[in-house]
C-alpha cells in the first residue's frame, strides 16, 4: 500500500536542508518540528494554527519526535533498535526534509533522520489533507549496517501534550457488545491500550481513541485529538504521563511477541496512525474522519451502498435450494438491492451443518445445493436483485479436507494439543502458498460465478496456538507478517476484480480499521442486532467511521421491539434485513417495504451527508442523530425513545431537541416521515437558528417509539 503511494508522488516541489522549523498544517491545526543546534529534532508545537508562521520561531522546543531506547530519556521509547553489535542505543539526528504533493491532492513532508554510527535511517513521513484536519504518519525504517539489526519497538507515531490534564476514552467490548465508550482522567504513568488477537483483532479493543485535552470530550466544544491505526492487527496506544504532567502518545503496531530481524539493506514500513485536532469535540472530529475517509481512505467512498436480505438469522445452517430462492424471492418483495447468502453452504466430506466442521473446503454442499450457487445467482438475476456470499477463507476446522490435506498451512503449535476458538484454527498467511490459496478462493468462485458481486469476508478466530511452520526460527515475525499476507491476498482480489465489494466481519466488530476498509466497502459492526444495543454501539463506532461503512440490520433480535424501531435504528447505517417475511406481521411487512423506498430516498443524506449526533444514548432514555445532505443543506433527523421509568414525566426542556449543521437564517419545514400509518405529518416551520437554539419538542414517553423527520429548506 505504501509503495503504491511512493509511486504516485510527483516529483519534489521543495527541499529544505536546513529549515529550521519544518510546519507541517492543515487548513486549521500545525504539529511544527524543529531542528535544534545537536541535530535532533523535537516537537516544537501541536495546536491550532497561528496566522503568522514566524511567531512559530518564538516557541521553545519540546520533545524529540521519535524518541529511541537507551539516550537519556527515561520513558516509553518509540523506536527500540538493537544494532548488529548488540548496542540497544539509537541516536537519531536530522539528514532532511522533503515535501511534495501526492496524487490525490494530499500533502506529504518526510523528515529523514539517521544514526550516523550506524548508518540507520528513520523516515517519519506525514501525509496532510488539509481540508479535512486530517494527518497520516507512518515511518520506515532501513538497517544500514553490515549485518542484521533487531527492531524490539517501532511505532508509528509519537505525539507530545504539553497540557496539564488528558481524557481518554477508550472503545471497548467484547463478542456482542463492541465499542463501548468510556472515559478516564490520565496521572502519572502509562496506559496502554492494545490487542495480542492477531486476527479478529479489534474483538476486545477498538484501533482508535479520542483524547480529551485540558477537559473531558463533549460532543461540540473542547479541544480532542482523535487517532486510529490502520493496521488489522495486533495494535497499542500507550500514554505515558510524565513527572512533569507532560503526556506522550505512541501509536504503532503491538510490539508484544514481534520483535523483527530487519536484514542489512532491508526498509521497514510502520503502519499509519491517522488523527485530528478538533477544537468543537467529537462531532467535528467525527465528521473530519468521515469525510477524509468517503474521498481518501475507503474503498469506493464517494459510490453508494447497497441495502440487503441475508439470510443468516433467518435460517442459520438450516437451509437448501428452494429455501433461498424463495428468500431470493422475499428480497425483491422487500425492494432490497442484493440477497446475502451466509455461512453453512460448503463442504461435502465434512458438510458445514454447523460451526464444527467444513471450514477450509469452498465447494457447494451437493445435498444442500445440488445445482450450486449458479442456481442461486440464476433465482436472483431472475429476481433483479444482486448476489452475495459469505466465505471465511483465513480459517479451517480440524475437521476439513483441508487440514487433512495441508496441516502445515496452519497456525498451530509443535508437541502441544491443539485447543479452539470456535472450532477452527487460522491459517498461516505469512506463507505465500497459503496467499495463493485464498486468493484462489475467491478467484475460484469468481471465475466460476462471475455474477457475485458481493463478499462477506468473515474472520471468527483470533490467531491461537501460535506458531508458523512458514517462519520456522522467526516466529516473532508472525504476527505481523500475517496481516501483510492478508493485503497481499486483497490487493490481488482488488486488481483483478475492481468492481467486487466486500463486507470486513469478524464474529461481529472484530476488524474495524481504516486500513481494512481500503478493501471493504463496509464492515458489520456486532452480531448484536437487537436495537437498543445497537444505538449505543453504532454510537460508538460514528465516532470515527461514516454511517456508509456501518452495515445494520434488521433482525429478530428484541423482536418485542416495533419493527419500526428497529428499522429506524438500521437506517442511521448501511440498512439491510437478516429476517423471513413470515417473522413479521403483513402490516411489518408494508411498513418494511415503504421504509426501504424511504431509506433509498434519503441514502444521500444518511450516506454521504454531515452527521449530527445531538442526544447521546449514553446520557439518558433518548437519542438523536441527525445528517445534512452536502448538496441542499436538507437533512433528515432520527429520534428514539427508549426506557421511560414507571409514572415518569416528562420536562419540555428533557423533551426538545435543539438541531445541528442547519443555516441559521434558512427556513425549513419539518415533517415527520416514515409513519407506520404510511402518512407524513407536518411538524411545523422555522429557522435555522430556531431549530438550532430553541429546539422543538419531539422526544416522547413513549417506550421504545423512533421518529425520523425530514427537514427541507423552504
Ligand atoms: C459470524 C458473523 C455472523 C455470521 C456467522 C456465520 O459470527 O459475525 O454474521 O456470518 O459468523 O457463522
Amino acid at each position: 500500500m505504501k509503495l503504491k503511494q511512493l509511486a504516485f508522488l510527483l516529483p519534489f516541489v521543495a527541499v529544505t536542508a536546513n529549515a529550521e522549523d519544518i510546519v507541517i498544517s492543515t487548513d486549521n491545526n500545525a504539529l511544527v518540528y524543529n531542528v535544534a543546534d545537536n541535530g535532533r529534532v523535537y516537537q516544537k508545537y501541536f495546536g491550532k494554527k497561528l496566522k503568522n508562521a514566524s511567531d512559530y520561531a518564538s516557541m521553545p522546543n519540546g520533545q524529540e519526535i521519535y524518541i529511541t531506547s537507551g539516550m537519556e530519556d527515561y520513558y516509553e521509547p518509540a523506536l527500540h533498535i538493537v544494532h548488529a553489535d548488540g548496542n540497544p542505543s539509537t541516536l537519531l539526528t536530522y539528514t532532511g526534509h522533503k515535501t511534495s504533493t501526492l496524487a490525490d491532492g494530499a500533502k506529504q513532508t518526510v523528515i529523514s533522520l539517521s544514526d550516523k554510527e550506524y548508518s540507520d535511517n528513520v523516515d517519519v513521513y506525514f501525509i496532510v489533507y488539509p481540508e479535512h484536519d486530517i494527518i497520516k504518519t507512518y515511518t520506515t525504517i532501513t538497517n544500514g549496517e553490515k549485518k542484521p539489526i533487531k527492531l524490539e519497538k517501532f511505532a508509528s507515531s509519537m505525539l507530545h501534550f504539553d497540557n496539564g490534564d488528558y481524557y481518554l476514552t477508550q472503545f471497548n467490548g467484547d463478542w456482542a457488545s463492541e465499542a463501548n465508550m468510556s472515559e478516564t482522567k490520565l496521572e502519572y504513568g502509562r496506559k496502554q491500550l492494545d490487542t495480542k488477537l492477531g486476527a479478529r483483532a479489534n474483538m476486545f479493543c477498538s484501533p482508535f481513541f479520542q483524547l480529551g485535552i485540558d477537559s473531558p470530550a463533549k460532543e461540540n466544544s473542547g479541544d480532542l485529538l482523535v487517532g486510529t491505526l490502520g493496521w488489522t492487527g495486533n495494535f497499542r496506544f500507550t500514554f505515558e504521563v510524565d513527572h512533569k504532567g507532560e503526556l506522550r502518545v505512541i501509536s504503532g503496531i503491538n510490539p508484544y511477541a514481534s520483535s523483527r530481524i530487519l536484514k542489512k539493506g532491508e526498509t521497514f514500513s510502520t503502519p499509519e496512525f491517522i488523527f485530528t485536532l478538533s477544537d468543537e469535540g467529537q462531532g467535528k472530529a467525527s465528521r473530519n474522519f468521515h469525510d477524509w475517509a468517503r474521498d481518501h481512505q475507503l474503498y469506493k467512498g464517494n459510490d453508494t451502498r447497497m441495502t440487503l436480505l441475508n439470510n443468516w438469522e433467518a435460517t442459520y445452517f438450516d437451509f437448501d435450494e428452494n429455501k433461498l430462492v424463495n428468500l431470493i424471492g422475499e428480497a425483491k418483495e422487500l425492494g432490497v438491492d442484493m440477497f446475502l447468502l451466509d455461512d453453512g453452504w460448503f463442504g461435502n466430506k465434512y458438510p458445514r451443518h454447523s460451526d464444527t466442521q467444513g471450514l477450509g473446503d469452498w465447494d457447494e454442499t451437493k445435498n444442500k445445493l445440488p445445482n450450486g450457487i449458479g442456481a442461486l445467482t440464476d433465482a436472483a438475476k431472475k429476481n433483479g436483485v444482486k448476489f452475495g456470499l459469505w466465505i471465511e477463507p483465513e480459517m479451517v476446522n480440524p475437521k476439513s479436507e483441508l487440514y487433512e490435506k495441508h496441516k502445515d498451512w496452519v497456525i498451530t503449535l509443535p508437541n502441544r494439543d491443539e485447543y479452539y476458538f470456535r472450532n477452527q484454527l487460522v491459517l498461516d498467511l505469512s506463507n505465500p502458498k497459503v496467499q495463493d490459496y485464498v486468493f484462489d478462493i475467491v478467484d475460484g468462485l469468481k471465475t466460476k460465478y462471475p455474477d457475485i458481486a458481493f463478499f462477506k469476508w468473515d474472520c471468527n478466530s483470533p490467531i491461537t496456538n501460535i506458531y508458523s511452520n512458514y517462519e520456522k526460527m522467526d516466529q516473532d515475525h508472525l504476527y505481523v507478517d500475517y496481516v501483510k499476507g492478508l493485503y497481499n491476498v486483497l490487493d490481488r482480489i482488488q486488481a483483478k476484480y475492481p468492481d467486487l465489494l466486500m463486507m470486513m466481519c469478524s464474529g461481529g466488530g472484530g476488524r474495524s480499521d481504516y486500513e481494512g476498509l481500503k478493501y471493504f466497502t463496509e464492515f458489520w459492526p456486532s452480531d448484536n442486532t437487537d436495537p437498543i444495543e445497537r444505538l449505543y454501539i453504532q454510537w460508538g463506532f460514528s465516532q470515527i467511521f461514516p454511517a456508509k461503512t456501518l452495515c445494520a440490520h434488521v433482525t429478530t433480535w428484541n423482536r418485542s421491539t416495533p419493527v419500526k424501531f428497529r428499522t429506524n435504528v438500521a437506517m442511521m447505517g448501511k440498512l439491510g434485513f437478516d429476517l423471513k417475511l413470515d417473522d413479521m406481521s403483513k402490516d411489518e411487512v408494508a411498513y418494511c417495504k415503504r421504509a426501504i423506498k424511504n431509506y433509498n430516498s434519503l441514502k444521500p443524506v444518511i450516506l454521504e451527508g454531515d452527521q449530527y449526533r445531538l442526544v447521546s444514548p449514553y446520557e439518558g432514555e433518548h437519542a438523536a442523530t441527525m445528517y445534512v445532505g452536502k448538496n441542499d443543506g436538507d437533512a433528515v433527523l432520527f429520534t428514539f425513545d427508549i426506557y421511560p421509568r414507571y409514572k415518569q414525566q416528562i420536562t419540555k426542556s428533557e423533551s426538545t431537541v435543539k438541531l445541528n449543521g442547519l443555516n441559521p437564517s434558512a427556513r425549513y419545514a419539518v415533517t415527520e416521515i416514515d409513519r407506520t400509518d404510511g402518512k407524513d405529518s407536518k411538524i411545523g416551520e422555522y429557522s435555522g437558528e430556531y431549530l438550532m437554539q430553541v429546539g422543538i419538542p419531539l422526544f416522547t414517553l413513549n417506550r421504545l417509539n423512533s421518529r425520523v423527520f425530514s427537514i427541507k429548506k423552504i
